[in-house]
């Protein structure tokens, strides 16, 4: 076994370990300013702090170290992912880029290599926007951008995101004390599992990653009639849920028939029973595409697609466009030092455009980012059945170290 594999070894143990604390006992789910979320930044706040990192949690809940180079005035590099999971996930969605993260930057300072600038570790408190239905709270808070509105979102319980913070420890007022802000910024760079077959495909461990798609979400609540199942003949129903069905082949048609891909993954029925016509349905729309002109006219024709099926079986609608992120190009020159490193590593380096939504799209805002796919098996992911070979990690270690040493060496000249 060599140092790489060794040492992935070790991140591995520290995955398992942060999949243990769950809200599920038989899957892995921790949403954000939950208890077992918490739990779970706290194991990672630990880990940070045995590694010598000056850490804390900060007022949305990233939880934060930093190794300080000898200039104060230095920028900041870093190196970040999310802790956060969608429910019943798999292990490596967010956490193989935090621990990963904290093996590189141990490993820097136990080398006592003359850094440049300042490298902070964050492991991000909300990427997936489960509870809350919006995405990158944590790293909006980081980037300066966290807009207050926020703060009245709901979950099914509820609870506003300002309870779920107060509940926390963090203080509302103090979120944008949290930012790290523009003229600090050196860089940002995030390790993520691809999510995709490509790499599992074409047997490379490793991928720079060239741009992040646009994606858009809307939460669509169509209102029926509700009505007895056995006495309502079917030419006078108004049936939320059949409507939403026409509603949801149409969408998969048009995304079938365009670079589009189109996800509806959340559907509740209002007061649903075998015996009663559905009267109200609300669902989610997770539309993304790399071109960022065929998402928009692509979102227009199923809005007025969905006006006209609507209409045609006299349903109600309220469409409510809850997220929209433009296409983010990952930073041309770290770009090329990771090509570098993965050629030096012995592989063809490929640049993929990511089809998940990452944390690098809210720090985009405020400094250059660039992202490092690693191999999962097959691709599946947002699944228990994610996973990663510690020989993938190892290699994917050695990319990462010599990205990093690039980085040093052309900030020290
Ligand atoms: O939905 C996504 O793309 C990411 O997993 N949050
Ligand atoms: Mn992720
Ligand atoms: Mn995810």
């Amino acid at each position: 076994m060599n140092e790489y594999q060794y040492r992935a070894g070790r991140i591995l143990e520290k995955i398992n370990q942060l999949a243990s604390i769950s809200e599920d006992e038989n899957c892995i789910t921790r949403t954000f300013g939950t208890e077992k979320f918490m739990e779970g930044a706290d194991k990672v706040l630990e880990w940070m702090k045995a590694a010598g990192l000056n850490s804390r949690i900060d007022n949305i809940g990233n939880v934060r170290g930093k190794l300080l180079c000898n200039n104060p005035s230095a920028k900041t590099f870093v190196i970040a992912s999310h802790i956060d999971t969608v429910v019943n996930a798999g292990k490596f969605d967010g956490p193989l880029g935090v621990i990963m993260g904290l093996d590189l930057i141990e490993h820097l300072r136990q080398s006592k290599i003359t850094l440049p600038f300042h490298i902070e570790l964050i492991a991000f408190s909300d990427e997936e926007g489960v509870r809350f239905h919006t995405t990158y709270l944590g790293s909006k808070v980081i980037a300066g951008s966290f807009e207050k509105d926020l703060l009245e979102k709901k979950d099914s319980a509820g609870i506003t995101l300002e309870k779920a913070i107060v509940n926390i420890g963090g203080d509302i007022n103090k979120l944008f004390d949290d930012a790290i802000e523009e003229k600090d910024w050196l860089g940002y760079f995030e390790i993520h599992i691809e999510q995709g077959p490509v790499l599992y495909e074409k047997n490379i461990p490793v991928a720079v990653v060239d741009s992040i798609s646009a994606q858009r979400r809307v939460e669509i609540i169509l209102k029926g009639v509700a009505g007895h199942a056995g006495t309502v003949p079917m030419s006078m129903r108004n049936d939320a849920l059949t409507c939403a069905a026409e509603f949801i082949l149409m969408v998969e048609r048009l995304a079938v028939e365009n670079d589009l891909v189109a996800t509806v993954g959340r559907l509740n029925i209002a007061h649903p029973a075998t015996n009663v016509i559905p009267g109200e349905v609300v669902f989610s729309l997770d539309l993304r595409s790399a071109n960022e002109d065929i998402l928009s006219s692509c979102y227009h024709t199923i809005k007025k697609n969905c006006d006209a099926i609507c209409a045609g079986r006299n349903i109600g609608i309220e469409w409510k466009l809850v997220q929209e992120t433009k296409s983010t190009s990952c930073d041309q020159s770290m770009k090329e030092l990771l090509v570098r490193a993965i050629r030096g590593a012995g592989y063809e380096p490929l640049l993929l455009a990511s089809g998940a939504g990452h944390d690098a799209v809210a720090i985009s805002k405020v400094s250059p980012v660039a992202m490092l796919f690693v191999r999962c098996f097959k691709g599946i992911s947002h699944n228990p059945g994610e996973n990663v070979e510690l020989d993938d990690i190892a290699q994917a270690i050695g990319v990462c170290n010599n990205f990093i040493s690039q980085l040093i060496n052309q900030n020290n000249s």
